[in-house]
């Protein structure tokens, strides 16, 4: 594993407040990875929805250089290694990556992976066709950092791809950690950054989005042309989660988004 930021003391407050916060969380996440590990056909976000409702992937990865930004246990770049991708993970956690690498090693997966932030990778210019981001950078990262710097690393014309919670949830988000509810309770365009470290109940991390026109906006000046942008809605099925919004909330309104961007 390449280590890009060894210490702490570089980083913004938020990315090293995160680091502490997922690398004492990592455990918790090893059994749903290794789950994810052995799906041939992929599922997406909270609902598991399935890779053909959203077409997040290309069905042919062949010679493709691909880049996950905050792949945590890596299984979404294990689903483009075996369409034929040279599969490149960057992730903020030495103790996801270790999950990573160890699904890695037993699924016989070729994976590059590297500890850093995806605010500010090492990569070169120019260097991948396609970036994706499920849960990851997409919600841990500040946009006006993680976004420009996908756009760097892309090469003209490549795609960048991410899923994460829709912002109407931060909206209706109780400031005690609990369920999210069906009031509209926090400011929708001053939406940023979200520190719920603090929450009593439940302390988290530093999470970020944007309205909706911020980030329209926002991918505009850094040169992405929106090719899709989709709402996933639970199952009707969908009966039980561990994360807070109900499954009833998310089957009237919309929980996550996935935006699908070309670079100009
Ligand atoms: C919920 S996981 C998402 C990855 C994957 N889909 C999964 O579920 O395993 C979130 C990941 O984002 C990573 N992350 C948080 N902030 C990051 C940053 N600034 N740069 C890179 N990765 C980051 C965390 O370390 C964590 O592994």
């Amino acid at each position: 594993m390449d280590d890009d930021q060894a210490g702490t003391a570089n980083l913004p407050e938020h990315v090293a407040k995160n680091r502490g916060y997922w690398d004492a969380n990592a455990d918790w996440w090893a059994a749903p990875g290794e789950r994810a590990w052995r799906q041939d056909e992929p599922t997406w976000g909270v609902w598991g929805v399935p890779e053909s409702d959203l077409h997040m992937l290309p069905a042919d990865m062949t010679g493709m250089a691909t880049v996950e930004l905050g792949c945590g246990t890596g299984y979404v770049s294990s689903w483009m290694a075996r369409r034929g991708a040279r599969a490149t993970g960057i992730d903020n956690s030495s103790e996801q990556l270790a999950t990573a690498a160890r699904w890695a090693r037993e699924h016989a997966v070729d994976l590059t992976l590297v500890h850093g932030n995806a605010e500010a990778t090492p990569f070169a210019d120019d260097s991948f066709d396609f970036a994706i981001s499920e849960y990851g950078a997409s919600i841990w990262c500040d946009p006006f950092a993680w976004i420009p710097e996908a756009h760097r690393i892309l090469k003209p014309g490549g795609r960048l791809v991410f899923l994460g919670f829709h912002p109407l949830v931060a909206v209706c988000d109780p400031p005690d950690g609990t369920a999210t509810g069906d009031r509209l309770l926090n400011n929708y365009f001053e939406l940023h950054k979200l520190d719920y470290s603090q929450v009593p109940a439940d302390p988290g991390g530093v999470e970020f989005t944007l309205p909706l026109s911020g980030w329209f906006t926002l991918f505009a000046g850094t040169g992405f042309a929106v090719e899709g942008f989709l709402e996933p809605r639970a199952p009707a099925a969908a009966t039980s989660t561990p994360f807070p919004v109900p499954p009833e909330w998310a089957k009237q309104w919309p929980s996550e988004q996935v935006w699908k961007l070309r670079k100009r």
